[in-house]
């Protein structure tokens, strides 16, 4: 570069953590690096830039070691975190990267890595001077133990002991100096064979970590690249052998050892940490990952022909079904079963090639919206009309011809394919209760094949969250002969820490209003729900007594818990209003709102469901503008878990909650962007049972893993209830310190 000469600057593709220009300045042509403080990943994560002046320190000893081996470094200015090194052109440098995807796998590449970087792993190994040089712990500490590896044990709290055992190892091993980021990305292929870049993160410390590190993309990309699977593996073999052969500063096996046990950890870090390798995007490559990963880090294999082997049975085409898979659906079966009001419902079981086996079972409503997808049923006299064999024959046979084949993993193209089966509008010809059914036992198993909680597959790589419960204390409307016209009175117990003390309080403020019954003359009993089933004079006399109740508790209303209603006003339609029979009043719709309003401001209430009926847009408009500030607005029937509807509500500003409920959409895959929906418009959600119920805890789960923040089951009695209750119980005790319970929206008082 000459007096007079003018720099272009070009920016070349950097990565996430550097700005990289080509400069051109007359006939000189080189790069210049300057580090970020902050990285662009979607994380918050920030590092320190002199992390650029250890990055020319190590391109520096390298070039002292062979010239060939880095890019000549040209210039340096530590105090912007900036240097010029030498510009190796495309033309005759291919990232490994590029060539990999080509398709192009050639194992003696991956063994001339190998030899290379143990070659320079032994250069400085138990070197003093090394050790000051690169005494980087604090650096390396942010930029890859704590995003790769503690960020994916706070993702995967039941393998953190695993996992921060790992890191603190990983930390604890200064044996010499470290790239930190050997990726076929930061390795150019010329003429003169591998070129080493982007040394940001080189450390004095485990060797193993490198060799795990560059491992581990060659495993990836099997997944990436399927039909290179076999080649991908070959080279893992090759670079794994080559570098093994120059290890000379620590038994071999030492270091073999070290390096197959982090592994798994940084394949799971690349699924589940801060920094997601971005050509695994589908959610079945994914847990791909995870199913493999996760055993071998509970089961950890010494040599790195253990981890290969685990991948090895993975090198087919997993979009593609084939013989030696074992997670596609095998058998679909339909069975009638009973659920909690004694009528009938449906089962489903899929059961995998692998003999694996999930279950789901249908839950059915009493106060179903208008709009709600269709509950198929027989008709006739039997079971008052009510059987599900035609929905059950569904199943075994038109269903389970349509899914067998089907990779459970993809859940998307189980869904799709019942939807397109069906093929109505509202699941009418097949019948939501089949396809809720089956879609659910389709998800169990997956859980089931992966050998994960289902709360954990459904949660992914984000954090989970216990719902906060909103239990029921009084049944009424439909599900109690009307005896009251409001549906539910219920508790909120806001005051709780975690959901052991939710449910605890909620089953005291039971326990009291069991006794406030008893107390009182005249029939009374349990509703559907497992709420006590009142003989009130009025509604308001039902939130007078369960107000009493939380204070006969021993707690404080609106602090320890405060109150939820579900008006299910669509039940209390009668010609152009409303209708309160107990109170025999009819009420427009104003009056209806008007009488809400003012029990949220006599009671401590805290959410509303369905206040209006759901053709009554109007006012939902209205109701929501007036108490949306002070309380939740729930569309349960107005919404019908539909994200169209969702976005219609929102933008109407009519309700400003969803509560999803699994078969009203007929499907996970449906359920899945109503909750998104919801989330889009900054709305809250509460995932509900129906009134007639099961066993079934699959929704439990959904609220954890998918982090809608309440559940909403019914009451304390009937173990169809408790059933949900119990297994948010087990969930949250196997979260411990990671496990966090779930807030309502903040609102303002009245
Ligand atoms: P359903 O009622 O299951 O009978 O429809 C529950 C609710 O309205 O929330
Ligand atoms: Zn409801």
């Amino acid at each position: 570069m000459l007096p007079g000469d003018v720099a272009r600057f070009e920016p070349l593709a950097g990565g996430v953590s550097s700005d990289i220009w080509l400069v051109r300045a007359g006939a000189a042509e080189f790069c210049v690096k300057r580090a970020l403080d902050r990285l662009r990943v979607a994380a918050e994560w920030r590092a320190d830039i002199s992390r650029n002046a250890t990055e020319v320190r190590w391109l520096t000893e390298v070039a002292s070691l062979d010239s060939d081996l880095v890019p000549a470094v040209l210039a340096s200015d530590p105090s912007v975190g900036a240097f010029a090194m030498e510009y190796l052109p495309p033309g005759r440098y291919e990232p490994w990267k590029a060539q990999l995807a080509r398709g192009c796998v050639i194992p003696e590449t991956a063994a001339t890595v190998g030899r290379q970087l143990a070659s320079i792993h032994a250069a400085f190994a138990r070197s003093g001077t090394a050790a000051a040089d690169f005494a980087t712990d604090t650096s390396f500490h942010d930029l890859r133990i704590e995003p790769y590896l503690l960020a994916t044990a706070r993702a995967h709290p039941d393998l953190a002991s695993v996992l921060e055992a790992l890191a603190e190892r990983t930390a604890q091993t200064k044996l010499t100096v470290v790239h930190g980021d050997v990726s076929p990305k930061n390795i150019l292929l010329g003429a003169r064979g591998p070129v080493f870049l982007d040394a940001e993160c080189a450390w004095f410390g485990d060797p193993a970590f490198d060799l795990a590190f560059c491992l581990n993309h060659l495993l990836l990309k099997t997944l990436w690249v399927p039909s290179a699977a076999h080649e991908l593996l070959t080279s893992f073999d090759a670079m794994a052998g080559a570098y093994l052969a120059g290890v000379d500063w620590e038994p071999a096996a030492a270091l073999e050892q070290r390096a197959a046990h982090l592994l798994p950890a940084l394949s799971l870090a690349r699924v589940d940490g801060k920094s997601p390798v971005e050509y695994l995007t589908s959610d079945e490559s994914k847990n791909t990952v995870r199913c493999l990963a996760r055993p071998l880090l509970t089961h950890p294999q010494d040599r790195l022909e253990g981890v290969r082997r685990a991948w090895g049975g993975r090198t087919s085409d997993i979009r593609r079904s084939s013989p030696s898979q074992d997670d596609v659906v095998e058998a679909v079966i339909g069975r009638r079963v009973w659920d909690s009001r004694g009528r009938p419902t449906v089962e489903a079981e899929v059961v995998l090639r692998s003999g694996i086996r999930g279950r789901g079972m249908a839950p059915a409503g009493a106060s179903t919206g208008a709009n709600e997808a269709v509950d198929l049923r027989d008709g006739g006299s039997v079971f008052g009309g009510l059987g599900v064999d035609r929905a059950v024959g569904h199943v075994s046979t038109e269903i389970a011809s349509a899914l067998v084949g089907l990779p459970v993993m993809d859940q998307e193209a189980i869904d799709r394919t019942l939807i397109a089966l069906d093929g109505t509008p509202n699941k009418s010809r097949l019948g939501a209760n089949a396809t809720v059914a089956v879609s659910m036992a389709a998800l169990h198993a997956a859980a089931a094949q992966l050998g994960i909680p289902l709360w954990r597959h459904l949660a992914g790589g984000s954090e989970p969250l216990l719902p906060m419960p909103m239990v029921q204390i009084f049944g009424g409307g439909a599900h109690a002969g009307r005896r009251v016209d409001i549906q539910d009175f219920l508790v909120v117990p806001v005051g709780a820490a975690t959901f052991d003390q939710a449910i605890s309080i909620a089953m005291r403020i039971y326990e009291a209003a069991g006794r406030i019954m008893a107390e009182r003359a005249g029939p009374r009993g349990v509703a559907d729900e497992g709420g006590w089933w009142p003989e009130f004079s009025s509604n308001s006399d039902a939130l007078d007594a369960l107000l009493v109740a939380i204070e006969r508790a021993g707690l404080r209303p609106g602090v320890d818990a405060a109150i939820a209603i579900d008006v299910a006003a669509s039940q209390l339609q009668s010609g152009a209003g409303y209708r309160f029979a107990s109170e025999n009043k009819e009420l427009s719709s104003d009056e209806l709102a008007d009488i809400l309003l003012q029990w949220c401001r006599r009671y401590p209430i805290v959410s509303v469901e369905d206040p209006l009926g759901q053709d009554d847009d109007a006012g939902m408009r209205e109701f929501t503008s007036r108490a949306g500030a002070h309380v939740q607005v729930v569309g349960d029937d107005y919404l019908v878990t539909s994200a169209q509807r969702i976005a219609a509500a929102a933008t109407a500003g009519a309700c400003d909650v969803l509560l999803l409920k699994l078969n009203q959409a007929a499907t996970i895959t449906e359920t899945t962007a109503p909750l998104l929906e919801a989330r889009a418009e900054g709305w809250s959600s509460i995932v509900s049972a129906r009134s007639g119920e099961t066993e079934d805890v699959t929704i439990v789960h959904l609220a954890v893993g998918w982090g809608a923040g309440q559940l909403k089951v019914g009451s304390c009695a009937r173990s169809e209830r408790t059933a949900k209750w119990n297994e948010g119980l087990r969930i949250e005790e196997s979260l411990g310190s990671a496990a966090v319970l779930g807030r309502l929206p903040v609102r303002k008082p009245f």
